[in-house]
């Protein structure tokens, strides 16, 4: 590890950790408040994580912070998205600000990549939003094609128990496996 300018701490992407959560990250997906609103969403996608169908992927810091997340559906209603054979559905791919824009997010999405290959899947699928450029030039450079519009209607309860319904026009995207690793 070493220090930049002695304002903060930097290390090589080598020394991050990428891991599945568990029940005690739980509090750490909230991101120190900023995403207290999905307490609700988080508890019940680390349910279905318990039965398999969902695949909650972290990365850590060396001194054991949590920077990223990419989540993963192996099988949803959504066939198009994940069918539990071929396809599979990444979702709430973030890297906190502070660590953008070194490679955390390329690390994660091949990592996650490599273990959907392993798993038997051909491709990757995922919806981004049409007001987010940068995220969507990410994709590209990482070999995702645009292959539909999506609507993007959903909703969630926060912990004081309101209903929030989210409209976000996105680009479905999809990237086949079986090329080689980028
Ligand atoms: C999208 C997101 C997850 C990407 O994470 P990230 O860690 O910044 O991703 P990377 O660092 O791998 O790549 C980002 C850019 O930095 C560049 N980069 C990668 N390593 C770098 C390095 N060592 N030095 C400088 N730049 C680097 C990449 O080439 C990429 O360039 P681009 O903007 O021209 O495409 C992050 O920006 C984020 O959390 N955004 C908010 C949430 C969001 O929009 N999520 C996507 C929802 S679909």
């Amino acid at each position: 590890m070493t220090s930049n300018a002695g304002t903060e701490t930097v290390f090589p992407l080598t020394d991050l950790f990428i891991r599945q959560v568990t029940r005690a990250d739980l509090p750490a997906l909230e991101w120190d408040g900023e995403y207290w609103k999905f307490r609700e969403v988080f508890a019940d996608l680390f349910n279905r994580s318990l039965g398999g169908n969902v695949l909650l992927w972290i990365v850590v810091s060396p001194g054991g912070d949590v920077i990223g997340q990419a989540f993963v559906t192996l099988r949803s209603g959504d066939r198009d998205a994940a069918d539990g054979k071929n396809r599979a559905y990444v979702f709430s791919f973030r890297v906190k600000e502070k660590w953008r824009n070194r490679g955390v997010g390329s690390k994660l999405m091949k990592f996650i990549e490599c273990d959907l290959r392993q798993r038997g899947f051909r491709y990757v699928t995922l919806n981004v939003a049409k007001d987010n450029p940068g995220a969507l030039r990410l994709y590209r450079s990482m070999g995702y094609e645009i292959i539909d519009s999506c609507p993007g209607l959903w909703s969630y309860r926060d912990p004081d128990g309101i209903i929030h319904h989210v409209t976000e026009p996105s680009w479905r995207m999809l990237k086949s496996l079986s090329g080689k690793e980028s």
